[in-house]
């Protein structure tokens, strides 16, 4: 029998195969309500990737939006929705062709800080991460990508 270090839930989210080191940086883009139950588990072993972070959110779905945004900063995730204690779905978390919303503009006089336009990016590479403004043509490495999440 597997080892669980982190409770099962009933039902809600388990977003598993994090980056160790990621999870509460995907945690803090999830803005999850204040009364939320949440299970974290930082630095846990996995066969995959040496070490894995896990967040588990007690009744909660997510939407593209988020899941996408965990897609950049956690390439790796996989997310679980439980029902009645088992895995109902799982799905491997994908970076979108295109990124509307969700990161600004790294460059200052872009357009999109001083017009009522939603950011937008084409993704030139995976990996590693690069995105190009659909505006102002700035690039954007992965480094950049992450401090500026919306
Ligand atoms: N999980 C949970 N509560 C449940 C069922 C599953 O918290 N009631 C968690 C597991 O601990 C695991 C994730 O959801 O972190 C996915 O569960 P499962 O598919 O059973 O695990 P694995 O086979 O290890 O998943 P993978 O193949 O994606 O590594
Ligand atoms: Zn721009």
């Amino acid at each position: 029998m597997k080892e669980l270090k982190v409770s099962a839930i009933n039902k809600g989210t388990v977003i598993d195969h994090i980056p160790a080191g990621r999870g509460l940086k995907v945690l803090e883009i999830l803005n999850l309500p204040e009364d939320s139950t949440i299970l974290v588990a930082i630095n846990v072993r996995s066969g995959k990737l040496g070490r894995k972070d896990i967040i588990k959110v007690e009744g909660k779905l997510l939407d593209e939006e988020e899941v996408n945004k965990i897609a950049l900063i956690a390439p790796t995730a996989t997310v679980n929705i439980i029902e009645n204690w088992e895995v109902k779905e799982k799905r491997k978390v994908e970076i979108p062709e295109e990124i509307v919303g969700i990161i600004e503009c790294a460059n200052p006089n872009c357009i999109t800080h001083y017009e009522e336009v939603k950011p937008r990016f084409k993704v030139i590479s995976k990996k590693p991460l690069k995105l190009r403004c659909h505006y102002c043509e700035r690039t954007m490495e992965e480094d950049i990508v992450l401090k500026h999440l919306l």
